[in-house]
């Protein structure tokens, strides 16, 4: 697969300090100029300052200067401007034609992952090794560090071209669509990195972090929801595509952020997606979504 990982975003807030606030309690590393880090990602966060909260630009990761030419030509095919920066050539830049979206595309290496947490020790009926002690989730203290900005959800007014410029352009693979409404692509091992749904106009859905396990979801946004009851908006659950445990929070801007843990991991040529219908693919359990995370409150502005 040519790419492998999300890089960086640019997400777009009205009150960068006020934006950068909450993302600090949130877990990431305030690295200053509006760029906030990663345990495991390094920055990968730039808030930049605009009227109208959204992504910006979106950065992935590629392993060779090959794959960059490889994509190069496959986005000539599809009538796609790029251009190459010099003087290394180690990046490529092109705007997704249906949002305006700037991808840049640059050679970096895989994640590096450190400092995970032991997993828990869990007691169940029958197999009951943790004796003596609570469990890790109730131990556990200070903030929640998230890994990765591990995927995010991109609102587009044409999803055929956007879908067409990720997968036959970039060369995303599809793991799991709702054709026409929803698809989910990944780079890289993780169920997905960047999905694409139907929407207005160009829109963010929601930007996730990827944690430990399931207690970092829940202590991370319990923190949040502590000093601001009000940034909930839903959770927890777990998805049914996907798999993956989460809890989404807004930040300041109206922009939806989620904490989430244990998604699917995929081995190319080794997946058979299920046929999806309605919204079963949303949950397998959790409260039901709010209104606002199926159709966020400015989505139909202008
Ligand atoms: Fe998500």
């Amino acid at each position: 697969m040519p790419l492998h990982r999300i890089t960086s975003v640019d997400i777009a807030v009205p009150d960068v300090a006020a934006a950068g606030a909450f993302y600090a309690a949130f877990g990431l590393a305030d690295e200053g100029d509006g760029w906030f880090a990663t345990r495991d990602g390094g920055r990968q966060l730039h808030l930049v300052e605009a009227p109208r909260r959204g992504l910006r630009r979106l950065g992935l990761a590629a392993p060779s200067p090959d794959d960059l030419d490889r994509i190069a030509a496959s986005l000539a095919a599809l009538d796609v401007e790029v251009t190459h920066e010099r003087p290394s050539d180690e990046r490529l830049v092109l705007v997704e034609p249906a949002t305006g979206l700037p991808i840049e595309l640059e050679v970096a290496p895989s994640l590096a992952v450190s400092d995970v947490l032991p997993p828990p020790v869990v007691n169940r009926p029958g197999d009951a090794p943790r004796r003596g002690r609570p469990s890790d989730g109730v131990r556990r203290a200070g903030p929640v560090r998230p890994s990765n900005l591990t995927h995010l959800v991109l609102g587009t007014p044409d999803f055929a071209t956007t879908l067409r410029v990720l997968t036959d352009g970039l060369g995303l693979e599809i793991s799991d669509q709702l054709p026409g409404v929803i698809a989910f692509t990944r780079a890289g091992e993780a169920h997905h990195t960047v999905a694409v749904q139907s929407a207005p106009g160009p829109r963010l859905h929601h930007v996730a972090y990827e944690v430990d396990d399931a207690d970092e979801v829940g202590r991370g946004a319990s923190a949040l929801l502590t000093a601001d009851p009000g940034c909930h908006v839903w959770g927890m659950g777990r998805h049914a595509i996907g798999s993956n445990l989460f809890w989404y929070l807004r930040d300041p801007a109206g922009n939806f952020v989620e904490y989430t843990a244990d998604v699917d991991r995929i081995d190319d040529g080794d997946y058979h997606p299920e046929a999806w219908q309605g919204h079963q693919f949303l949950y397998s359990w959790g409260p039901p979504p709010p209104a606002e995370f199926l159709e966020p409150s400015d989505w139909h502005d202008a």
